[in-house]
């Protein structure tokens, strides 16, 4: 059985982490750079836990270095999505890998970045749309830039302002004037939590960030007033229970409290992360939640609608995509 032509909305990926090795293999090869050792002996990515996945990912986006690299980047990452059925994908897009940091030269990877996007929505009928995003370890007076090229390039393809990276590095209320500086742009906002730091730094950031969204969310599941509070505020999960599996965020598919979390009434999507490090595909998470849990083409409906609802694009776009679900 398998869903690979099953519609689908994905709200949590993040754009460099979706590159196939054997792309960022040519671009090191065209720049001559040696980061042969992130590479595995069959050509995947080679990292260790979640930290030293952070490192590689970072290796792996030094080979992006210009406008144009983002372009080819925007659709490779496409042609591969699209075939998986997914019909509106939203992306994590960072100015601190673009350009290495300059902000003036955001304007132009983004240009370059919705080009494409435009060109394989004609082509292959898939929306994307991207959420600027902070690297937390990178620090909160790092985030304040990110906040600010998304206040000042929010639009048709800037939806959203977020916050990926390493989870434990400070506390969520670090963070908040980035936050606040999104917000006050009229961003909406989604954060990383709750993937390792648990239920209070889900609460936290809850409280702090002000959140409509957060990113995996897990942690939660351990707190049942939690759990209670984010059903009853509609705050969305984007859960990716491939990339939780693989980075051992949890002991294997059976053990994934995205069923309890569901069955609790809380919003969850269901999202692929980085599918090529994490050896994961949104055909392949499909596929493991109906050979994990039995979920069929009316759960996979569901999940779709929720993450439409929840989709950061505006209601024009959203419209337009209910169509392709239906
Ligand atoms: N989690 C946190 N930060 C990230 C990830 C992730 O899975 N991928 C890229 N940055
Ligand atoms: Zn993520």
């Amino acid at each position: 059985m398998t869903f690979k032509s099953t519609p689908k909305v994905e709200l949590h990926t993040h754009l460099e982490g979706c590159a196939p090795p054997a792309f960022i293999k040519g671009l090191a090869a065209e720049k001559k750079i040696d980061i042969s050792k992130i590479f595995t002996a069959d050509g995947g990515y080679a990292f260790r836990n979640f930290d030293h996945f952070l490192q590689v990912y970072e290796a792996a986006c030094t080979t992006l270095q210009s406008p144009d690299d983002f372009r080819r980047l925007v659709s490779a990452v496409l042609d591969e999505t699209a075939a998986h059925g997914v019909v509106y994908m939203e992306t994590f897009v960072s100015p601190d890998f673009c350009g290495g940091g300059d902000l003036d030269a955001w304007h132009e990877y983004l240009a370059a970045m919705k080009e494409a996007a435009d060109e394989a929505e004609a082509k292959l009928g898939i929306t994307l749309r991207g959420i600027v995003t902070g690297i937390r370890h990178f620090g909160p007076d790092a985030c304040k830039p990110a906040a600010r090229c998304a206040a000042e390039t929010m639009g048709e393809f800037i939806v959203g302002y977020g916050m990926a990276g390493g989870e434990m590095v400070g506390r969520p209320a670090d963070y908040a004037y980035s936050f606040d500086m999104a917000r006050e742009a009229g961003l909406p906002l989604t954060c990383h939590a709750g993937e390792w730091g648990g239920a209070s730094m889900v609460a936290e950031t809850l409280t702090h960030l002000k959140v409509s969204r957060i990113g995996h969310g897990i942690g939660a599941a351990s707190d049942p007033a939690l759990v209670e509070k984010l059903a009853e505020e509609e705050i969305v999960l984007e859960v990716c229970p491939g990339s939780n599996v693989n980075l051992e965020a949890v002991s294997g598919w059976a053990a994934h409290p995205i069923v309890k979390l569901r069955d609790a009434g809380v919003p969850v999507t269901v999202s692929t992360d980085d599918p090529p490090f994490f050896h994961t595909t949104m055909t392949e998470e499909y596929d493991m939640l109906h050979k994990t849990f039995g979920w069929a083409e009316d759960d996979f409906a569901a999940i779709n609608a929720t993450a439409l609802k929840a989709a950061f694009c505006d209601d024009t776009t959203r419209e337009k995509i209910a169509k392709k679900l239906e």
